[in-house]
């Protein structure tokens, strides 16, 4: 592993397959950090369980687990150079939310967005989505996190969790837990086939990794104006060619043309992008395949990721222990 001054965490939690939304607002950014930091990756399975369609059935979830491992490994994350681990491989880290719960107020907690979109839905208050941002606190000072790259969505829990830290050092004067800060990604958020942000909730998001039937699903359901044939269409405002920004680079002026000219139709454009997508991903999915056909390996990487990630969380329980007196 890559060891530098700086240390780099990140979570994802396993609700369901990855969308292209994860890849850019998550992955992209991840996968180049970390190069040059100590890095830290692990799959959400305990913030996960927070929500009611995951505790629907147990069977599904642990497919999205496994699934999740092997998309990782396959995007990027490198087992060279991070530590990638289960949340609930190590229980240590919610040990230290226990400790950590008495450094925030349950009114600072009430004004989480996930809480409060639950209250006004008028769903089922459960204390664990409430104390979701604490746990989130947890994984991150566990490991003294410096940079913490995700979406911007994920704002609001790195503030909290700069909070809760600034309250332990202040409260017992030291400087113990390390201020993260944050690492949002510069592209804005991926837009969704229906022109909402990309997101599972919304189910509006083209997969990753489930075959070019589910891409080609997904975007011919792009929404899309109803221009007639051979009518110009405006680049600027079309949900596809905002895909095509990202995937059709090489042709992306040639597509442009072609919208403003009227020379080319939705479904056109859209079977483009399918192509775009498939290949963009193509080599991802090559080293998915080799993942998938050596559980041994992944195993390893996970015993590994998981051994050398509970070591440092170890250590800095053991200080906040001594800390707070319980040592
Ligand atoms: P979803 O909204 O589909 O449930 P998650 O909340 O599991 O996605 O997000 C996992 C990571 O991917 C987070 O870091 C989040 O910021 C990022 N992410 C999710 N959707 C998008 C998007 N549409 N654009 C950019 N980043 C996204
Ligand atoms: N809340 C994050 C999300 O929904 C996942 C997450 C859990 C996380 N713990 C984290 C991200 C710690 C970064 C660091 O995307």
């Amino acid at each position: 592993m890559t060891t530098t001054t700086k240390t780099l965490v990140t979570g994802i939690q396993p609700t369901g397959r990855l969308h292209i939304g994860n890849y850019f607002g998550a992955f992209h950014q991840f996968v180049e950090l970390q190069n040059t930091h100590e890095s830290y990756f692990f799959i959400a399975d305990l913030h996960a369980i927070t929500s009611s369609e995951i505790q629907k059935d147990s069977q599904k979830f642990n497919e999205f687990i496994n699934n999740i491992v092997l998309d990782s490994l396959a995007l990027g994350v490198n087992p060279d150079k991070t530590c990638i681990y289960n949340q609930s491989e190590i229980p240590e880290i919610s040990e230290i939310m226990w400790i950590l719960s008495n450094f925030i107020t349950v009114p600072t907690l009430s004004l989480g967005h996930a809480y409060k979109a639950a209250k006004s839905s008028k769903k089922e208050l459960m204390f664990g989505l409430f104390a979701y941002p604490l746990l989130m606190a947890s994984d991150i000072l566990s490991v003294s996190a410096d940079v913490v790259p995700v979406g911007k969505d994920q704002k609001q829990h790195l503030e909290l969790t700069r909070e809760i830290a600034r309250k332990f050092n202040s409260n017992y004067k030291c400087d113990l837990l390390k201020i993260p800060g944050g690492h949002f990604c510069d592209m804005e958020e991926v837009v969704g086939t229906d022109g909402r942000k990309m997101s599972k909730s919304y189910k509006n998001t083209i997969p990753l990794f489930s075959g070019k039937e589910n891409i080609k699903k997904s975007v011919m359901g792009i929404i899309t104006d109803s221009k007639k044939e051979g009518e110009p269409l405006d680049p600027s405002t079309c949900t596809v060619f905002k895909y095509h920004t990202i995937f059709s680079k090489g042709a992306l002026s040639d597509i442009e043309g072609r919208y403003k000219s009227g020379k080319i139709n939705y479904k056109e454009s859209k079977e483009i992008l399918v192509d775009s997508i498939i290949s963009y991903f193509a080599p991802f999915e090559e080293k998915r395949k080799e993942y998938e056909n050596n559980s041994q390996l992944v195993s390893e990487i996970l015993e590994k990721g998981t051994a050398q990630a509970r070591g440092k969380i170890v250590e800095i329980l053991n200080q906040i222990k001594k800390t707070v007196g319980i040592l």
